[in-house]
């Protein structure tokens, strides 16, 4: 099976490497609109705009099903893009909300919701998790963990200071943390250590594997035969980039 994963740059390799690990498909094609990231600070409709986009750039690559690893992606365009395509698109946020029921038993928890700044205006997550009784949300857009991300600084002083900046006014630890950005599986030993290791972090990557395997019934029957990477600008980057997250 050739699956395709999209991402509006580098930070869909976070969902990439748990696809890897779970081994569902024999071939992957990653696609990063490097050109024209964060998509996340943009506009409904440039978003949508942009995402349908890359089915054209998926077109000649005959995929089987494409994973849609941007939240901000998953948040706005994903019915724009199923209604345009035959094959399934999955995107991260159902996936992300079914890893909370599944778990959390407790409707009266508290989760935090971090994302983008659109993530957070589409109000998608908080919606879907509404719907299935969780009312105790707090959603924060937290821009800054991906340039920080993006930079290399999984840990320190600079990263110490964004969690000050967004979180100090928590008065306790989340039950719950969905890290609602691809962006920001990569922090979470020192967003976990920062709340004394009492949330439950939501990774989309994981959610997803274990989506496509309840829902769409995949299984790990494949040995990856192959992996190949583009990128609407600088690709060796991406590449490079590939090589350190996915080590
Ligand atoms: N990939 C985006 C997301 O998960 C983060 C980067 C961006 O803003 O494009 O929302």
């Amino acid at each position: 099976m050739r699956a395709g994963v999209f991402d509006s740059g580098v930070g869909g390799l976070s969902v990439l490497k748990s696809l890897i690990n779970a081994k569902l498909f024999k071939e992957i094609i990653y696609y990063g609109d490097t050109a024209r990231v964060p998509y996340g600070v943009k506009d409904k409709q440039t978003i949508v705009q942009f995402s349908l986009e890359a089915l054209d750039f998926f077109a000649p690559h005959h995929i089987d099903i494409l994973i849609v690893a941007c939240n901000t992606v998953s948040a706005y365009a994903l019915e724009e893009m199923q209604a345009k395509c035959s094959i399934p698109i999955v995107g991260v946020i159902e996936p992300g909300v079914l890893a909370v029921q599944n778990k959390l038993t407790d409707t009266d928890s508290q989760i935090l919701i971090i994302a983008t700044r659109a993530t957070i205006a589409s109000s998608q997550y908080e919606t879907r998790l509404r719907n299935i009784g969780f009312w105790n949300l707090t959603s924060l857009a937290t821009g800054l963990f991906v340039p920080i991300v993006e930079e290399g600084l999984l840990e320190g002083a600079v990263l110490e200071s964004a969690f000050d900046y967004y979180f100090s006014s928590l008065a306790t630890p989340p039950k719950a943390i969905i890290l609602g950005c691809t962006h920001f599986p990569l922090i979470a030993p020192a967003l976990s250590s920062y709340f004394k290791n009492q949330s439950i972090l939501i990774h989309s990557g994981e959610a997803i594997v274990e989506y496509l395997e309840r829902h769409l019934h995949l299984s790990s029957r494949y040995g990856l035969e192959s992996l190949q990477f583009y990128a609407s600008d600088n690709p060796a980057m991406l590449t490079q980039i590939a090589q350190k997250w996915l080590s």
